[in-house]
């Protein structure tokens, strides 16, 4: 079959679809990898290579909400359970991901983390009792990598509450041996830098929004390759800066105009995304400029 070099091939393969399947494609959650996304990634396969050692290494990834830190979860947690190319052993439950939410207590934090690996507590059990029961199973399961998103809601906790779960954290990360790998706001940092032997483990990434330059032009292209269009799209700096200036930088919002102007493409028969249909995008939610 034909296949047209602006696409990669899985939006090549539906470009002979319906118009419906075509939209359905583009409205579809699917991981669009881009050069800082993807050396996240290797480093989180290097802490699943990392020999068990008294100090393990952690990392946090700071940044803000729609920058595709959850979306990064999620691939990671896709791949390790395809097995990890570089893994001899394959082992999907090495990696536990836990969403913290709520206000944050020892008790909870225990019990989101029972309940990632589905290990049943009674609600009544004694802290102790958790924090045995937590490391116990964590330790049978062998999890080697504890992901916690959204690690900025242990601000919600106040100063006391918000030291004792890091020291939970680190306890875990001594204990069972464990990389930790959080993701969060930058306004979780000055929480987690109060614990400074915690904060030595961490290395530090973040994921500012997006400013001009080549890195922006490679997600632009990245996420232009993959929108199933018979033409190629092709933006100027000019188009770009119009990118940047409607999205604020934000990655969630630069993925969802340049769907909403794919599907557009699609439904007129225009077929690309130009200079032009950006600079007359209306997003289609309101929210869609406010938010966030
Ligand atoms: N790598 C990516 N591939 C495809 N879509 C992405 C990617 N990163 C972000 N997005 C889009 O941005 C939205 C927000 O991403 P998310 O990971 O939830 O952000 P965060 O967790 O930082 O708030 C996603 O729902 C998705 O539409
Ligand atoms: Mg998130």
């Amino acid at each position: 079959m034909f296949k047209p070099s602006h696409l990669t091939d899985e939006a090549a393969n539906v470009l002979a679809g319906a118009i419906d399947e075509r939209v359905y494609f583009i409205q579809s959650k699917r991981w669009i990898a881009y050069p800082k996304a993807v050396r996240i990634l290797d480093h989180l396969n290097k802490l699943l290579k990392h020999p068990r050692t008294t100090r393990m290494p952690s990392l946090i990834v700071y940044g803000d909400s729609g920058m595709g830190k959850s979306m990064l979860v999620d691939k990671f947690k896709a791949d390790c359970a395809m097995g990890c190319a570089t893994d001899s052993t394959p082992n999907p439950n090495r990696l536990l991901v836990v969403e913290l939410s709520g206000r944050p207590t020892e008790r909870r934090f225990f019990s989101q983390i029972l309940a990632a690996v589905d290990a049943p507590h009674s609600p009544r059990a004694s802290i102790v009792d958790m924090e045995r029961g937590t490391i116990n199973t964590l330790r049978d399961v062998g999890v080697q990598i504890l992901v916690l998103d959204e690690i900025h809601n242990i601000l919600a906790g106040s100063w006391r509450e918000q030291r004792i779960v890091l020291n939970t954290l680190r306890f875990l990360s001594n204990e069972l041996k464990l990389s930790l790998v959080c993701f969060g706001i930058m306004e979780a940092r000055d929480a987690i830098n109060g614990d400074v032997q915690l904060a030595r483990r961490f290395d530090a990434v973040t994921l500012p929004r997006w400013t001009a330059g080549k890195e922006f032009e490679q997600l632009v292209l990245a996420i232009v390759r993959n929108l199933p269009l018979r033409e190629p799209s092709v933006l100027t700096v000019k188009g770009l800066r119009r990118v940047l200036q409607l999205s604020g930088g934000v990655s969630s919002r630069i993925f969802r105009m340049l769907n909403d102007l794919a599907i557009e493409a699609i439904e007129t028969g225009d077929e690309r995304i130009t200079d032009n249909s950006v600079e007359t995008y209306k997003p289609v939610s309101e929210n869609e400029v406010a938010f966030q």
